[in-house]
C-alpha cells in the first residue's frame, strides 16, 4: 500500500471515528428572504448569535438571508422536506401550506397598533394558529414583528378612485387578493425576491410593503410615490421542521427557546424604529415621494377596503375574526 492511500484510509477512519462524530454540530439552517438590515433579518443573525454563543459547539445556526437558498413558494417545500430546519415566513404566506386562518393577519385595518396585534400574537389565538402547523411537519415558536404597510406606485394613490386599473405586486395570499380587488387594482403573486425587477420592467405598477422591506429592497429606486395608508400589518412567524425539533435534545431545545424568547423581544423592540428610518431613508433618498395621508382619507380608503372583512370570513372563520374584534376591542 503506498503512502497516499494508507493516509487516506487513515483519514476516511478518523473521520468516520465517534470521537469526531461527536464534534460535529448539528445545524439548523435558517432561510430568509429579507436584506440583513431589518427587523427579520437583524433578529435572525441575533437568534443564530446566542444559540451559537451557547451551544458549545453542539448546535449551530446558519443564516441564509435575502433569498438566497429559497424564494417564496420553494421555502415551505424546503421546511417540510428538512432541506432547511428553520423560517419565518411572513403570515401571508401560510395559505398555501393549507393554514388559511394566518390570513387573518393580511385583513385590511384589522388592527389599530403594534398594541392591537400584540393581544393577539400574545395571546390564546395567536398560540392556537401555531398549533394548526403541527400537522403539516412545523413547529411554530414565535411572532416576529415587521410593521404596517404602506402602498406604492409610480402614480400617487391617496384615493379609492386612485388606485383603478394598477397591477399591484402582493404575496400569495386570497385575502390580499381580494382586498386589492376592492380598490380595483389587479393583483398580481409574485415572490419577494422578484418585485424590485417587476417594478423596475413595468410589470407591475406597485406593491405594498413595510418601509423596511421597501427601503432594503431599493424599490425607491423604481417607484415615485409611497402613500403612508398603513392599512395592514406584515410580521412572521418563526417555524422550526417539527421532525428535527423532536429529536433535538431537552438540553439543545432549551437553548434554542431562551434564544428565541430573547430574540422575539429583540425584534419587536426594533421594528416600529426600523420601519420610522426605513421611511426617513426613503424621503432623504428624493427619489420616491413619501406622502401622508389626512385621517380623513385614511378612513375614506377604509370604508371600501373593511369591506374584504365580510367577503373573506368564511375563508379565515367567522368566529376567528370576531375573536380577534373581541380582544382588539
Ligand atoms: C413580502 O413578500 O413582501 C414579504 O413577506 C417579505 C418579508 O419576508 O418580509
Amino acid at each position: 500500500m503506498n503512502i497516499r492511500r494508507t493516509l487516506l484510509l487513515g483519514l476516511m477512519a478518523l473521520a468516520a471515528s465517534p470521537l469526531v462524530l461527536a464534534q460535529q454540530p448539528i445545524v439548523i439552517k435558517f432561510s430568509h428572504v429579507v436584506a440583513k438590515d431589518t427587523p427579520k433579518g437583524k433578529a435572525a443573525d441575533q437568534f443564530a448569535k446566542l444559540v451559537n454563543e451557547r451551544a458549545a459547539g453542539k448546535l449551530k445556526v446558519e443564516v441564509y438571508p435575502n433569498s438566497q437558498l429559497y424564494k417564496d413558494g420553494e421555502e415551505m417545500n424546503a421546511i417540510q422536506l428538512g432541506a432547511v430546519q428553520m423560517l419565518a415566513p411572513s403570515l401571508a404566506k401560510f395559505g398555501p401550506l393549507g393554514v388559511r386562518e394566518f390570513e387573518l393577519f393580511d385583513l385590511p385595518f384589522i388592527f389599530d397598533d403594534y398594541n392591537a396585534l400584540h393581544r393577539i400574537t400574545n395571546g390564546p389565538v395567536g398560540a392556537s394558529l401555531l398549533k394548526k402547523l403541527e400537522p403539516k411537519g412545523i413547529v411554530g415558536l414565535a411572532y416576529w414583528d415587521n410593521g404596517f404597510k404602506d402602498f406604492s406606485a409610480n402614480r400617487l394613490t391617496k384615493k379609492p378612485e386612485d388606485f383603478k386599473g394598477l397591477k399591484m405586486r402582493i404575496q400569495s395570499s386570497k385575502v390580499l387578493e381580494s382586498q386589492m380587488r376592492s380598490l380595483g387594482v389587479i393583483p398580481q403573486v409574485m415572490a419577494f425576491s422578484e418585485v424590485y425587477q417587476a417594478l423596475q420592467t413595468g410589470v407591475v405598477d406597485g406593491t405594498e410593503n413595510p418601509p423596511s422591506n421597501f427601503y432594503t429592497q431599493k424599490m425607491h429606486e423604481v417607484q415615485k410615490y409611497m402613500v403612508q395608508s398603513h392599512h395592514g400589518y406584515l410580521g412572521y412567524a418563526v417555524i422550526i421542521n417539527k421532525k428535527f425539533w423532536d429529536e433535538l435534545s431537552p438540553d439543545l431545545k432549551k437553548i434554542v427557546s431562551s434564544a428565541m424568547d430573547e430574540s422575539t423581544r429583540y425584534a419587536n423592540a426594533i421594528a416600529l424604529k426600523e420601519n420610522a428610518d426605513a421611511t426617513d431613508a426613503v424621503k432623504a433618498s428624493g427619489k420616491t415621494q413619501v406622502v401622508a395621508l389626512s385621517p380623513a382619507e385614511r378612513s375614506e380608503l377604509k370604508k371600501v377596503m373593511v369591506k374584504v372583512h365580510k367577503e373573506q370570513e368564511s375563508r379565515i372563520g367567522t368566529e376567528l375574526i370576531k375573536s380577534v374584534y373581541k380582544e382588539t376591542g
